[in-house]
């Protein structure tokens, strides 16, 4: 860690305590110390209360390496309460587009909401009455299907030329990229408006995206090209009706984890209808991508994951992927819930963890026991992913990350560099040195916020240095709420 990521200590003791000038035994100062860690999370959970002008960033230190250009666009909820209600879960705030542009060795910041129906109806009633995934809809709610409380507030991906913000069940949201204005609700084919898309599809070299939307045990399978549009929309029927955020793709086949989170019942809110039962296992779904009426079930031991890596096949066929697995969903079941009751309720780790299926036989989960969420790999190449990128060191007196790692699968070895207790790290990303070859030859490019500053920051590393912290650091004005996803357009 450098030294200008060291907090003064008296200067927080002083803040959280107001004993400026008096002596503090080890056990107040502790006390003190985590206090102000335990105060200062809260604004990570904060709300926007509007749309964020573009705004230099200050250059806290370093210098940004020659060669890197372009904008890190990320998701993720920023408004959660008004005067007449909030939203009860983490995941139902309105989705806000971050734009961190890098060019010509400075940066800048911009930020604009999402303009959706559910925004505009819980704005004009002064509430949340929209609903979402954990929280439950409020008298005057007009919900005529599931984009009436589309937050699209995941992720954010790149069509031609436009941004796509993206929910998990229901439509994309078309960007403009340099405005960031929502110029409309993109349905993809007229006989299936409203239908599920999720916030991770994935990529085929040339661009063009797979994707599911799931309703219960009912799925389809999307086929777009790199433009958006849509080539195939096929219905498939899932083994069982799991909670489904993410899933993978080897060069044949179209891998879907099924764990035993499981729709039942009807409630209002979806999440609520979800049941865990430890004792069914989980699965993994196996599709032919050539023939989707080709399928192949295989039993895993029960885990609960919201991310995995790209997959890939051996020429034996045997199929490997990387996941982030917990015990249990109890960061979704309870952490995210309280967080906006303003407590912090600790949840089980997630750990980095590759899942084999060969062909024939059992196959298996294995762990690394690296503590890894919001897992990136290179991109490019179809082989076994020799780096994985994640944020890691889950702090237990707050929630979330504060530092980020790279795996080396081939020295299994984590490289970390640890933020401290006044960082909390969100999502980073990888983007290739301009004309690189080598795998992870590159910058990893993603924001902390400064809890003790009160302000969001930028980084840059070497991908391959991580753990020798930030090439370039710069500070926005102000602390932008924790995001989810996000994306680097370069150029
Ligand atoms: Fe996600």
């Amino acid at each position: 860690m450098t030294s200008h990521f060291q907090p003064n200590r008296r200067h927080v003791l002083a803040g959280a305590t107001g004993l400026i000038g008096l002596a503090l035994t080890p056990e107040q100062a502790a006390a003190a110390a985590a206090l102000a860690i335990a105060a200062d999370w809260k604004i990570a959970f904060a709300d926007l209360e509007g749309d964020l002008a573009p705004r230099p960033l200050q250059r806290v230190h370093g210098k940004a390496p020659a060669g890197l250009a372009g904008t890190l666009y990320r998701n993720g909820g920023a408004k959660f309460r008004r005067t007449k209600g909030q939203a009860t879960h983490w995941f139902d705030g309105d989705g806000l587009i971050r734009a961190f542009r890098i060019q010509e060795g400075g940066a800048s910041l911009a930020a604009r909401f999402v303009d959706t129906p559910k925004r505009r109806a819980d704005t004009a009633a002064d509430g949340v009455i929209s609903g979402g995934f954990g929280t439950r809809s409020g008298p005057g709610a007009r919900i005529a299907s599931p984009d009436d409380v589309n937050a699209a507030n995941i992720s954010v991906i790149r069509r031609g030329d436009k941004l796509w913000a993206l929910w998990e069940a229901g439509s994309p949201f078309e960007i403009d990229p340099a405005s960031l204005a929502t110029t409309g609700m993109v349905t993809l084919r007229d006989d299936l408006a409203h239908m599920p898309f999720l916030a991770h599809p994935r990529f085929e070299a040339d661009g063009r995206i797979w994707n599911l939307g799931q309703v219960g045990d009912k799925a389809v399978i999307w086929q777009l090209s790199p433009s958006g549009a849509v080539q195939a929309a096929t219905p498939i029927a899932l083994p069982r009706a799991s909670y489904i955020h993410d899933f993978t793709i080897t060069a044949r086949h179209i891998i879907i984890v099924l764990q035993p989170w499981v729709y039942q019942g009807d409630s209002p809110v979806p999440m609520t209808s979800l049941t865990w039962q430890p004792g069914l296992g989980s699965q993994v779904l196996i599709l032919d991508k050539a023939d989707l009426a080709s399928r192949r079930v295989v039993e895993l031991p029960t885990f609960f994951a919201f991310h995995m890596t790209s997959a890939w096949e051996a020429p034996s066929g045997e199929i490997c992927f990387e996941i982030c697995a917990s015990p249990q969903p109890d960061f979704v079941i309870r952490t995210a819930v309280d967080l906006m009751a303003g407590t912090y309720t600790a949840s089980s780790d997630p750990k980095l963890s590759l899942i084999t299926v060969p062909t024939q036989g059992t196959a298996r989960i294995e762990s690394t026991g690296v503590i890894a969420e919001f897992p990136r790999t290179d991109g490019r190449g179809s082989g076994p992913n020799r780096f994985t990128l994640h944020a890691t060191t889950q702090a237990k007196a707050r929630p979330l990350f504060q530092g980020v790692g790279v795996y080396d699968w081939r020295k299994h070895q984590d490289l970390v560099f640890d933020f401290g207790p006044d960082h909390l790290v969100e999502e980073m990303v990888f983007t290739p040195r301009p004309g690189a070859v080598e795998a992870f030859d590159g910058w990893i490019i993603g924001p902390t916020i400064n809890l003790r500053a009160a302000r969001t920051e930028l980084h840059v590393f070497d991908a391959r240095r991580v753990d020798a912290g930030p090439l370039v650091t710069w500070a926005a004005d102000v602390a932008v709420p924790a995001g989810l996803h996000g994306m680097f357009w370069r150029g």
